[in-house]
């Protein structure tokens, strides 16, 4: 291990959290006794990071898609996650939103949220955003309608439609529309939209619900290096208020955006560290780069 790996080795260790959690326990009866201002239930990120993953490990009929694997995605951070396919880079998300229940190992959302034992509903309303590879926009409404629908999950699409929005909600509509660079099209039918705006529409539908920490699954697979440009610039500018994770293929795409990258392999993480240190790896070059 390299001097430098070594003391980010100690560094991540340090920040597990079985080894801060002498300190939540202490923090918990601050609570109960009223000294303490955060409620078991609510995101407390006063210890670092914003997701913690210790030892997950996932199995599929007897096949370990996820195998002790350990990872901790700080407040406000843009990671990457790549690796070979089937390494369990979609399992992990899984794992964090919910959808898939880890056979062993803690998942953490803050110091105080386990997602283990929460639905996966809770956990999108919790503040955790998913971006599934194919949009789930609404095709026959607008770019407009799409994100006022977003905002109101709760309501059906037409009683959404028709209650009033109010000036904060407008605006907060007008922000994300120039978030995700769609101005020109605040009334085009989301069906017109072509293959990379309908994808920013959706980052701007998941933007509505203002997540804490946004997930997204190979975003740039179908795009034009134009549309490429356009996200990496969109998903980097989204990183320190919204902590981002993203799992992608496309090498030149993650070298684009990549500040700390995480290679899985067999479900574990092979390397972490800057994209030169990971391409510069040896077992990533083996199991992945190589290829
Ligand atoms: N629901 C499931 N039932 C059975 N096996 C599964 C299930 N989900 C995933 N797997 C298996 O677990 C392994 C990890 O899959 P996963 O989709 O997490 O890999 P990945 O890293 O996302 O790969 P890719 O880069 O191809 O998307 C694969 O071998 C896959 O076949
Ligand atoms: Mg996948």
């Amino acid at each position: 291990m390299s001097a430098l790996s070594q003391v980010r080795y100690k560094v991540r260790d340090a920040l597990r959290r079985d080894r801060t959690f002498n300190h939540t326990i202490i923090e918990s009866d601050a609570y109960l006794q009223g000294t303490h201002s955060v409620h078991p239930n609510e995101l407390d990120v006063s210890h670092g990071p914003v997701l913690y993953l210790e030892d997950i490990s996932v199995s599929f009929d007897g096949f370990q898609a996820l195998n002790n694997l350990s990872l901790y995605i700080d407040d406000g951070e843009l990671r990457c996650i790549i690796g070979p396919n089937g390494a369990g880079k979609t399992t992990m998300m899984d794992v964090i939103t919910g959808k898939t229940h880890p056979d062993s190992g803690q998942v953490f959302f803050g110091q105080t949220m386990d997602l283990s034992q929460m639905a996966e509903h809770d956990i999108a309303t919790a503040g955790i955003g998913r971006k599934f590879q194919k949009p789930t926009i609404f095709p026959e409404h607008s770019v407009w309608e799409n994100l006022e629908l977003a905002m109101k999950t709760d309501k059906g699409v037409w009683h959404s439609l028709f209650t009033v929005l109010s000036a904060e909600q407008k605006d907060r509509i007008e922000e994300v529309i120039e978030i995700i660079g769609l101005q020109a099209l605040y009334f085009s039918k989301a069906d017109l939209l072509s293959h990379g705006q309908k994808q920013w529409l959706e980052i701007g539908m998941l933007l509505m619900q203002d997540p804490r920490v946004l997930l997204v699954d190979e975003p740039v697979a179908g795009m034009t290096h134009q549309e490429m440009d356009r996200t990496a610039e969109l998903l980097t500018s989204l990183a320190g208020k919204h902590s981002v994770v993203v799992v992608e293929h496309d090498m030149d795409f993650v070298r684009s955006i990549a500040n700390q990258v995480t290679v899985l392999h067999e479900g574990s993480v092979l390397a972490e560290g800057t994209m030169e240190e990971v391409q510069n790896n040896q077992k990533v070059i083996e199991v992945y780069l190589g290829e």
